[in-house]
């Protein structure tokens, strides 16, 4: 089992995704700001994984103030707070966690520091552990729409690596690949930072399933040419129609999976949607720089200075949605009120 994060009442220990899939090697940090700039770097990365990560930081920034005056300890918290939550836009899952840990402090006003320090804690082994249960439930539902032998696209690394658990979208390919199902997944390379080549196709290897890597302008063509039977794909943040903000190159397979009457699956556990957005119109979009555009892991690939365009994430339409998979189960159009019903408690 590949452990992304690990809280080791004290320290962080996270695998350096940027390494992979050359070097396993993982950083163990007592510092937020060393694991605020791990999340910018992309070093930990992943919807889910980027809430996990949020709430052991926000640990990290008030640990040593444990014994301190409250007001001590709550700046330092509120410091902490604001700085990861500047660290990326996107996935809804780091805001949710950061609302929860700022729910521990509202709700116990009356606690000393060592207290508050102790809930906090407490939370976030709880916002680690849930998502754990919820991959194994996602993976579960997302198993059923998997055929005995599909050929399943994937887009990015929405594994173990991305979550504290199986994963999502690979979670229901690695759950029914546990199964007997013998999947095969053709795995989108994901540019500019290669996450479905560097990541994807490492889990896969690791997970004993079989792969093939493809270009990301290669996927309408493997859908026409490979057969392929649906495309399962993760998300940072649903609106409540259903429209996707994930990994950029999401949206064109949409369009194009819909031009080969190819199922389009999302899937995502609750804490990916965003009850305050009624479309994807609101989402913040993260733009990569630069850099990581024409060589970010790879030689200069552009002229050098060359003006870029390079958004992470784009935003899926609902209306080319198939379904939205939840650890509550599967969930269709109308996304209004399937995704109304999800998040009901
Ligand atoms: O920029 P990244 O690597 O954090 O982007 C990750 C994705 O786009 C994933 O598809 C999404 O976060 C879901 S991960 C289960």
């Amino acid at each position: 089992m590949i452990r992304s994060i690990e809280w080791r009442s004290g320290t962080v220990r996270f695998l350096d995704q940027t390494l992979l899939p050359s070097r396993e090697e993982y950083v163990e940090t007592a510092d937020i700001e060393v694991l605020a700039e791990a999340v910018e770097r992309l070093k930990v990365r992943g919807a889910p994984l980027l809430g996990i990560t949020a709430a052991y930081g926000v640990l990290l920034g008030v640990r040593s103030l444990r014994e301190a005056p409250l007001e001590g300890f709550l700046e330092a918290f509120t410091l902490s707070v604001d700085r990861l939550s500047r660290t990326r836009p996107t996935a809804r899952n780091l805001f949710g966690a950061l609302e929860r840990m700022r729910g521990v402090v509202r709700l116990n006003p009356r606690c000393g520091s060592g207290a508050l320090y102790t809930l906090l804690e407490q939370e976030a082994l709880a916002v680690h552990d849930e998502d754990r249960r919820l991959c194994d439930s996602i993976g579960f539902y997302g198993a059923q729409l998997i055929e005995e032998g599909a050929r399943i696209l994937t887009h990015c690394n929405t594994g173990a690596l991305a979550t504290g658990g199986i994963g999502t979208a690979l979670g229901a390919v690695v759950t029914a690949h546990a199964a007997g199902k013998r999947p095969f997944v053709y795995a989108d390379e994901t540019r500019p930072l290669f996450q479905g080549a560097r990541l994807t196709m490492w889990e896969l290897r690791k997970a004993g399933i079989p792969a093939a890597l493809i270009t990301d302008g290669s996927a309408a063509w493997a859908m026409l040419r490979k057969g392929i039977d649906l495309v399962i794909v993760g998300a940072d943040r649903i609106a409540m129609n259903g429209d996707t903000a994930n990994k950029i190159g999401t949206y064109q397979l949409a369009i194009a999976a819909r031009a080969h009457g190819i199922p389009f699956y999302v899937a995502a556990p609750r804490t990916t949607i965003d009850e305050t957005l009624p479309d994807g119109s609101g989402i913040p979009i993260e733009e990569r720089t630069a850099v990581d555009l024409l060589g970010g892991f790879a030689a200069p690939i552009a002229p050098d200075g060359a003006e870029v365009f390079a958004p992470a994430f784009d935003v899926t339409p609902g209306a080319l949605i198939t379904a939205v998979i939840t650890e509550r189960g599967i969930h269709r159009q109308p996304y209004e009120r399937s995704l109304r019903e999800a998040l009901a408690p």
